[in-house]
């Protein structure tokens, strides 16, 4: 099988495919976007890009077009366009996003539609943040099985109920959705933040784990858990769906009781 060229991925052929052939309603929209280039100038500043574009199509379909068509140096992540690997976490009408799983007909497109960086991370270039802060506060509550003797000689058992107790936690993919949307991180980046802390639960109550107390006492720390003022923007923010506040209302309660 020949690779696709960008005009074969390109949606808008399709898009336009099934607008020719009657099936949608095209409509146009406005991406404004928030671009910054410090190698340029010192200020960000705001630029509209106008196209035609199936409403039923995904925001990062509309931004893609305007890279692919229109400019060629705006600069942003993305990777799976399908809500697994974490990486177009965006602003998008001052609301914490994936752009893979937003619906431009769902954000308002009679209006121009705002796209920015996520907030409280420094901006490299207009859409891309600096994420090495965050992933540094998600390696320093060890996000991984700790175990202590010998191995087992046949798997760790565990009940539906030892599952239930950090499944939610397991579906993070890492976008920074939440820890971006907080107030406390915004105003002080040293605040460990509801993502790592996400991480953290997924371990400190998995039954097959023996690490929660190092853990727990990593985010007893003054930047820790109870920096947490349970404003409840990263829950509304989790494009996963997770229950970020509860489970750091979780982790307050262990750190309190030291059950787990
Ligand atoms: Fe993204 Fe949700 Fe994980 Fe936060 S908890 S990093 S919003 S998936
Ligand atoms: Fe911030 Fe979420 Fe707590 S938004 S203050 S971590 S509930
Ligand atoms: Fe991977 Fe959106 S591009 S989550």
């Amino acid at each position: 099988m020949s690779t696709p060229t960008i005009d074969e991925a390109n949606p808008h052929s399709a898009a336009l495919d099934a607008a020719e052939s009657g099936k949608v309603e095209l409509i146009t929209v406005t991406l404004r976007i928030r671009r910054f280039n410090p190698e340029e100038h010192p200020d960000a500043v705001w630029v509209d890009y106008q196209l035609t574009v199936d409403p039923k199509e995904r925001v990062l379909d509309a931004i893609n077009r305007v890279k692919w068509e229109q400019d060629g140096t705006l600069t942003y992540r993305r990777s799976c366009a399908h809500g697994v690997c974490g990486s177009d976490a965006m602003r998008i009408n001052g609301k914490n996003r994936l752009a893979c799983k937003t619906l431009i007909k769902d954000v308002n497109p009679e209006k121009p539609i705002t796209i920015e960086a996520i907030k409280g991370m420094t901006v490299l270039k207009d859409l891309v943040v600096d994420m090495d802060p965050f992933f540094q506060a998600y390696r320093d509550v060890m996000p991984f099985l700790i175990t202590k003797g010998n191995a087992p000689t046949r798997e760790r058992i565990q009940s539906e109920e030892d599952v239930q107790r950090f499944e939610d936690t397991t579906k993070c993919i890492l976008c920074a959705a939440c820890t971006s949307s907080c107030p406390v991180f915004w105003n002080d980046g040293q605040y460990f933040g509801p993502a790592a802390i996400v991480n953290a639960h997924r371990f400190i109550f998995d039954s097959r784990d023996e690490g929660a107390e190092q853990r727990l006492e990593i985010l007893n720390d003054r930047e820790g858990v109870w920096r947490c003022r349970t404003t409840f923007n990263c829950t509304d923010a989790c494009p996963r769906g997770i229950e970020v506040t509860k489970a750091i209302q979780e982790v307050k309660r262990a750190l309190i009781t030291r059950r787990y």
